[in-house]
Parts: C-alpha cells; structure tokens; sequence
C-alpha cells in the first residue's frame, strides 16, 4: 500500500476513483487467478459503481464481497447489497459473478456474522471504504466493541447512522487488506478526514495507511504534505 493522499475537484472524483479500482484489481489479477473485491456501502461510492458497470471488467475472476451491511432485507431500499449491486449491474448481476452479501436480515446476527466471515479469505486485495461524518468506516463507530476486536473478521455492530443495527468487517481485516481506497467527498466530511489522517483518533484512522481520495472539500482541515 502507497498510503496516496489524492485531493481532487469534485468533477474528477468518479473518473479518479473508477481508474484506481481498475488498476488495482488489474494489479492482483496479473499474478492471481481471483481477485477478492470488498465493496464500500453508503452513497458516496453509487456513481463510482456506475461508472465501473460502463466498464469491462473481468467479472468472472472477481469475487465481490462487502464491507457492512445494514439489519434490512436485501431488497430494503437501504440495503447496502440492493444499493451497490443495482449500481455494479443495473441489468441484472451476471451468471458468472462471485458476489457474497452479508445476511444482514438473519434474526441471529452474531452467526450471520460468523458464516461470512468463515467465507472471506485471510485477506482482501482490494478495500474500498467510505467514512462519516464521526469517522466511522465500514460500520465501525466510535465506541464500538468492534474497535476492539483482534481475531473475528464479521461482527454485529450498532451504530448512530440509521439503520442501527448493522454487520461490519472489524480492523483485522481492515489493517490486513493489500490494497485500501477511502472515498471521501464534501465539507461535512472534512473534519472526520481530519482526525482520522492528522489526530488518529476516529475509528477511520485504521485505514490511514491506505490510498485516500477526497475531493477538495473533504480534504479542506487537512494540512498541508500529508
Ligand atoms: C454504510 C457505509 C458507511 C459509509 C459512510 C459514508 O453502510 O453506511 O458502510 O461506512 O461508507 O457512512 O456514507 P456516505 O458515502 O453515504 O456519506
């Protein structure tokens, strides 16, 4: 990992966001046969999907996989799953694609989060994460247990953005993945970008050592040379 800091205009975000995926899955794909893809939920990561689903993507040697997901059925119009993969493939999810979701609807969420876990590799080669606004990334907020967590690679988490109830990758496989990028646009954001690259202390700091890209906004509380 490069730990890239990219601050960019808002009209070259998709465009800059879209090219790194391509090279960086193009990266693993030139010395493995798979390439395991871990997907960002939220809204800031939606028109990066579509852009890559205009794309040709080697789809068969890619194994998609998720980095949280809410408690909502996988057709709730909140679902991470539903979101991402109307974007990735608005016609339908192909026959040959390897995509996984997190079974986030399962009443029993501590073993949901075992069985996906028990279906990822010891680690991702590429991570992509967004953050919020208090620093959460993937569905690590501030003050979970998750934070804690050292040998699980799924857990079961609540956190203060709607829906509360969600599953959520823990740092191990966060600290553990090849290849990280952190997409992260607008001024709300700018402070969480702040504490997570500058203080280290929101939970956004575990993926410090991966690729970010901000648009100039985000970026705004950074200093200089970061
Ligand atoms: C989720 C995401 C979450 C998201 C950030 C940013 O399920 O909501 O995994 O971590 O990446 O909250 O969300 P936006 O991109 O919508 O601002």
């Amino acid at each position: 990992m490069t730990g890239m800091r990219m601050v960019v205009d808002s009209t070259e975000f998709v465009s800059r966001a879209e090219n790194w995926i391509l090279q960086a899955v193009s990266d693993v794909l030139a010395k493995r046969s798979d390439c395991y893809l871990m997907l960002a939920g939220g809204g800031t990561p939606l028109p990066v999907y579509r852009a890559l689903a205009r794309r040709d993507l080697p789809w068969a040697r890619i194994v998609c996989l998720f980095g949280d997901e809410r408690c909502v059925p996988p057709d709730d119009t909140q679902s991470n799953y539903g979101s991402i993969t109307q974007a990735l493939f608005p016609l339908g999810i192909p026959p040959d694609v390897r995509i996984f979701r997190m079974r986030g609807e399962e009443e029993d969420r501590e073993d949901a989060a075992l069985q996906y876990g028990a279906i990822m590799p010891d680690r991702v080669d590429v991570l992509l994460l967004g953050i919020g606004e208090d620093g959460h990334t993937a569905s690590l907020f501030p003050g979970s247990a998750a934070l804690e967590e050292t040998d699980r690679k799924v857990m079961p988490a609540v956190g203060a953005k709607p829906p509360p109830h969600r599953l959520t990758i823990t740092p191990p496989v966060i600290l553990s993945a090849h290849e990280i990028l952190v997409m992260v646009e607008g001024s709300d954001k700018s402070a969480a970008v702040h504490r997570a690259l500058e203080e280290g202390d929101v939970p956004a700091s575990i993926a410090k050592s991966g690729d970010w890209l901000m648009d100039k906004a985000a970026a705004g509380m950074l200093h200089a040379g970061v």
